[in-house]
This record gives structure tokens, C-alpha cells and sequence, in this order.
């Protein structure tokens, strides 16, 4: 089980202070939310966020995982891999030709990924599962932190596991809180994102290991 703290909902203003007290606090991924203001309405970040969390995450053993909310993510790929991301995810809504962008991703030797949308169906990552090594389920439609779980992603994320099995990870992201990430937990997924839940917190840290023992069940 392995909480994911999204820097979208952090004081940018003081963002490494805010990422070192997660990574403190045992975060091993964290997750960074680029939008282009085309898939999504809104525009966040590029790879010069990656850049400059690179050595401090790296230097605590975590990983940088970068949530692709871009159409063609597979033009994206190459500054995001120079800018020291670990793990690239890529929106199946976003390209025409879905392995296509994860070969894109892998030829760069970087841990490779499939998003899916509230309104996309589990099925469309079934050709894509012998390559990636996780599948993450939003669980919000994307664009903003902050918003309310939908409650039939649990549902849907038990057909998905039934899909997935052992091939992949099953990541859950938005509206991800103390209250759902259990149920989450139960129904297959084992990477919980989380933005408001740890960043609007006083105590972040706090906040992660709260989560993670929930997600474990305490
Ligand atoms: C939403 C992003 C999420 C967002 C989640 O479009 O992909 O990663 O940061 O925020 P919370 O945890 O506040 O729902
Ligand atoms: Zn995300």
C-alpha cells in the first residue's frame, strides 16, 4: 500500500520544504500533475517542476511519477524522461494510438503507465497490460484537486482488478481521503494519490501516515 501525495494541492511558494516532509514521512512516489488547458481546462506544470524536485526525491529514495493530462502525450515524453521523471502515465482518452505513447515511454527506460477516465470503460487498457506496470483509475474527473470521490468507482475498480489481476498495479487518483481510500484498498488498488487529503492539511506528514494506515486497513 503506498500513498502518492500530489504536489498539485502544495504551497508552491515553499514546495521543497512540503515535499521533504512527506518524503519524511515514508512517501515513496510523488506524483506531479501536468495539464495543458486542452484535455483539461486548466494549465499546471512542466518538466522544470521535475527538474527542480529531481535530486531531493531521488536523494530520499522515491520516485517522481508524472500524470500526463495532455493530448498526445506521446510528443510529451522525451522532456518529461530528461527532466528525471521515474514513471510516466499516459491518459488513454489523449492519443489516437495508445501503444504507440507507451513505447514512447519505455524507449526512454522509464516506468510506464495508463490512465483512465470516470467515463472509460476498464477494456481499454486490456492491449496495453503486457507493458505497462501500472493502471491508474481517476476516480474524479481530472483537471482539479480538491473534488468529491465518485462513489461507483468502487465497482469499477473491482472489474478492473478482475481485468488486471497480478499484470499491473492499480492506482486510484482524486477524492482520495481518509474515508475512501480503505474501500479503494479492498476493491484492488495499492497506489492511493492523494492532493487536498495531505497538502490541505496542517500536518502533511501527519496526513500520509494516516492514509497509509487506513489503506492498510487501521
Ligand atoms: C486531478 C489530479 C489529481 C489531484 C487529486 O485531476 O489528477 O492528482 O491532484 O487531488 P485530490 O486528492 O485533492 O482529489
Ligand atoms: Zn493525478
Amino acid at each position: 500500500m503506498t500513498v502518492a501525495p500530489s504536489i498539485l494541492s502544495a504551497d508552491f511558494a515553499r514546495l521543497g520544504e512540503q515535499v521533504q516532509a512527506v518524503l519524511d514521512a515514508g512517501a515513496k512516489i510523488i506524483h506531479v500533475d501536468v495539464m495543458d488547458g486542452h484535455f483539461v481546462p486548466p494549465i499546471t506544470m512542466g518538466p522544470i517542476v521535475v527538474e527542480a524536485l529531481r535530486d531531493q526525491v531521488h536523494g530520499a529514495g522515491a520516485i517522481l511519477e508524472v500524470h500526463l493530462m495532455v493530448e498526445r502525450p506521446e510528443r510529451h515524453v522525451e522532456p518529461f524522461a530528461d527532466a528525471g521523471a521515474d514513471r510516466i502515465l499516459a491518459q488513454v482518452e489523449a492519443t489516437p494510438n495508445l501503444r504507440f505513447a507507451v513505447d514512447a515511454i519505455l524507449r526512454r527506460d522509464v516506468g510506464a503507465g495508463v490512465v483512465i477516465n470516470p467515463g472509460t470503460p476498464v477494456e481499454a487498457v486490456a492491449e496495453v497490460l503486457d507493458v505497462v506496470e501500472l493502471v491508474l483509475c481517476m476516480t474524479v474527473n481530472p483537471g482539479w484537486g480538491g473534488q468529491p470521490f465518485i462513489p461507483q468507482s468502487i465497482d469499477k475498480l473491482r472489474r478492473l482488478k478482475a481485468l488486471v489481476g497480478d499484470q499491473a498495479e492499480i492506482e486510484v487518483d482524486g477524492g482520495v481521503d481518509a474515508k475512501t481510500i480503505g474501500a479503494c484498498a479492498q476493491a484492488g488498488a495499492s497506489v492511493f494519490v492523494a492532493g487536498s487529503a495531505v497538502f490541505g492539511k496542517d500536518d502533511p506528514a501527519a496526513a500520509v501516515r494516516e492514509l497509509a494506515a487506513a489503506a492498510s486497513g487501521g
